[in-house]
């Protein structure tokens, strides 16, 4: 028997702290999404995830409470632990930097850098930052003396110290990033690494004396071990490395991915690999460094004070929304931007009208014109071609982007397949196979759908992993007969003579001006329930005007020739229209609504009278109607018995 190949990934060890926010939770969800997707992929893949316990802020925090440090993280820990089932975080293990197992690995690592010479006593002056427990220089600090990082007053500490050599592998770590180009990534992040280094590495303060919530030096127990070295080797401890059984470390060791935001590139794509050359231990083989999510006044911390809660997201959103938005908002090394109306967006466009819209369409559609039944017909459609050559390349495009854990654009992969898939229900019409009786290509067309959906399922449950069980219900398959690995992607894997049994909508809509509104009277503020879309309030209508204004607007039928979207606005959409022989250029904000492809050949309705404006330096002459809001915006067709130049009364 052939093994299968291993992939390790971790994310950070988090500080217990007593919330963890959804910037947290990016990083888990992220290193999970993984997970699962190299175990479709066949591999054996190992996640390890924990919480970094040590340290002067934890023993000043505990004393608060007045208790001992251990019993006050316990409580945390268990909270933490919590949080990740609620958002289905299936880690293969969870390390404690104040476990037996781990504390034995840090000592003996010390220990043995110290006896060949690269960990030296000496003597410790700088300005340190508690909360960051990290020394500054004087040319360090931000403007105001205090902590670059946090922002927060340094103190001077004067201490007897242990100091690790990182001089004397400066040169080392720079051949190794030249012969490992895709180590640090993205590839910004590396150039501000390798920039670090070139100006020149200090020997690091790896020991501290004022205070004992830590692990002891091993030979001089005044010294507790510096919290980021103690960290880091959880990569390493957790995997039993010296232990009676380091059977782990043997098939997991090195880390295909070390996972992390921005702030913590520094330790784990420098520090780290520096601990392990001289441990002479094999370095990791990439550190890939993420984005911060953003609130309105930047970074989500806890010390800022503007966190958001997951536990009421997946309360309100549920765990699989709440995935799929994190996953699919940030993209690849980017700051994202929180709001909740723009989960409520990505909601409402990508899960519900998109994806969910597909498969309550294509089961209605089965029921009605098919009498429930999916099996291929004898005949196809013109645009079965373009759907399936989509659909066998979905998986390779997707397969690229999660190869360098960018996420963002592998979902986008998958969506594409989803909105192709919209696009071929609008072009082989169904319905009108149905009336005109074209039975066979019918029930291809309802097949090709349904395969389509099955493939999509797969591909998406890394992201949400309780989706497919929700869709293999209603499409009547059992998850064996749907297949969940990528073996089962090929496609026709969709059984003939299945009967499907369509159900609820998968992810309802949201309506989040009623909800907003509904809030704002609620007293208490209301909990998760949100109204239905009904209830939305109509906007006054604005004052009377007579016929003769009206009779002003030039209201015009136009045809859309082409259209694409407009660069660095993801918003606009660039529409070249054709009215009667004349052709205009005109800049709309739909591009949240539609795909560029979707609306060529379409005829729609053009203030043709309105005065030109210059959007993103294109001139736009005139404007498209459009129904509905800022969630949900359909343009206003026109049938294409009524040539394009037409007027509209
Ligand atoms: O740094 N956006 O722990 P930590 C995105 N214990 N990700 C965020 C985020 C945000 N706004 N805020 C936090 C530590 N994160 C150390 C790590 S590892 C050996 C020791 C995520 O609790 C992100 O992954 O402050 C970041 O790297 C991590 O939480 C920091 O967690
Ligand atoms: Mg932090």
């Amino acid at each position: 028997m052939t093994e299968k190949p291993t992939f390790y990934i971790t994310t950070p060890i988090y500080y217990p702290s007593d919330k963890l926010h959804i910037g947290h939770a990016y990083t888990t969800v992220a290193a999970d999404a993984m997970t699962r997707y190299k175990r479709q992929r066949g591999f054996d893949a190992y996640f390890l995830t924990g919480t970094d316990e040590h340290g002067l802020k934890i023993q000043q925090r505990a004393a608060e409470a007045g208790m001992k440090p251990l019993a006050f993280v316990d409580g945390i820990v268990e909270g933490i632990q919590k949080l990740w089932q609620l958002l289905d975080i299936d880690y293969s293990d969870f390390i404690r930097t104040t476990e037996k197992r781990h504390e034995q690995v840090v000592q003996s690592l010390f220990k043995k850098i110290y006896e060949q010479g690269d960990i030296y006593k000496s003597e410790y002056s700088g300005w340190y930052c508690t909360p960051c427990e990290t020394f500054f220089t004087e040319h360090q600090l931000a403007e105001g003396h205090v902590c670059p990082d946090c922002g927060r007053p340094v103190q001077m500490a004067q201490e007897e110290s242990y100091f690790f050599k990182m001089s004397k592998y400066a040169d080392r770590w720079l051949e190794f990033i030249e012969a490992n180009p895709d180590f640090i990534q993205p590839e910004s992040r590396r150039n501000e690494m390798i920039n670090f280094v070139k100006q020149g590495l200090e020997d690091l303060c790896v020991s501290r004396t004022t205070f004992d919530w830590g692990i002891k030096v091993p030979f001089d127990e005044k010294h507790v071990v510096y919290v980021w070295f103690d960290a880091l080797v959880n990569y390493i401890s957790a995997l039993g490395l010296g232990s009676a059984d380091d059977s782990k470390y043997q098939k997991y060791w090195p880390a295909d991915v070390h996972l992390m935001a921005k702030d913590i590139i520094r330790f784990h794509a420098i520090i780290w690999p520096i601990i392990l050359m001289a441990a002479g231990l094999p370095l990791p083989k990439k550190v890939v460094a993420h984005g911060w999510l953003l609130m309105q006044d930047g970074k989500m911390s806890k010390s800022k004070g503007n966190v958001v809660d997951p536990v009421v997201l997946v309360e309100k959103y549920g765990v699989d929304a709440i995935r799929f938005f994190l996953l699919r908002e940030m993209a690849y090394g980017m700051d994202a931007n929180y709001s909740e109306e723009a989960l409520v967006n990505c909601i409402n466009i990508d899960l519900a009208n998109d994806y969910g819209n597909l498969l309550s369409r294509t089961t209605a559609m089965i029921e009605k014109f098919l009498g429930g039944e999916v099996a291929p017909g004898s005949e196809g459609t013109e645009f079965d071609a373009e759907l399936l050559a989509l659909a066998a390349q979905t998986p390779e495009a997707m397969a690229k982007y999660m190869d360098k854990v960018d996420i963002a654009n592998a979902i986008g992969e998958v969506w594409k397949l989803v909105a192709k898939a919209n696009k071929y229900i609008d072009d082989t019409a169904p319905w009108t196979l149905n009336k005109n009786g074209e039975r066979e290509k019918l029930k291809t067309v309802m097949y090709n759908l349904a395969e389509v959906l099955r493939q999509v399922t797969i591909l998406i449950s890394p992201v949400m992993p309780n989706v497919a069980a929700k869709v293999w219900q209603q499409l009547g398959l059992s998850a064996e007969a749907a297949g969940q690995d990528w073996q089962a992607l090929k496609w026709g894997g969709f059984p003939a003579g299945t009967k499907i049994c369509r159900g609820e909508a998968l992810f309802p809509r949201i309506d989040w001006e009623a909800a907003q509104a509904e809030q704002a009277q609620a007293e208490p503020p209301a909990e998760a329930e949100l109204p239905k879309a009904e209830a939305a309030a109509m906007e006054p209508v604005k004052p009377e005007i007579s016929i003769e204004d009206f009779e002003r607007i030039d209201l015009r039928v136009c045809q859309v020739i082409a259209c694409e979207k407009v660069k660095k606005a993801d918003k606009l959409l660039q529409l070249t229209v054709k009215l009667g022989n004349e052709e205009r250029t005109v800049v709309s904000g739909i591009a949240k609504f539609y795909q560029p492809e979707e609306l060529v050949g379409k005829q729609l309705v053009l203030v043709a009278n309105l005065k030109p404006a210059k959007l993103r330096g294109i001139e736009s002459r005139g404007m498209i109607l459009a129904a509905g809001d800022g969630e949900n915006l359909r343009v206003l067709q026109v049938p294409a018995e009524i040539g394009p130049g037409g007027s509209v009364r």
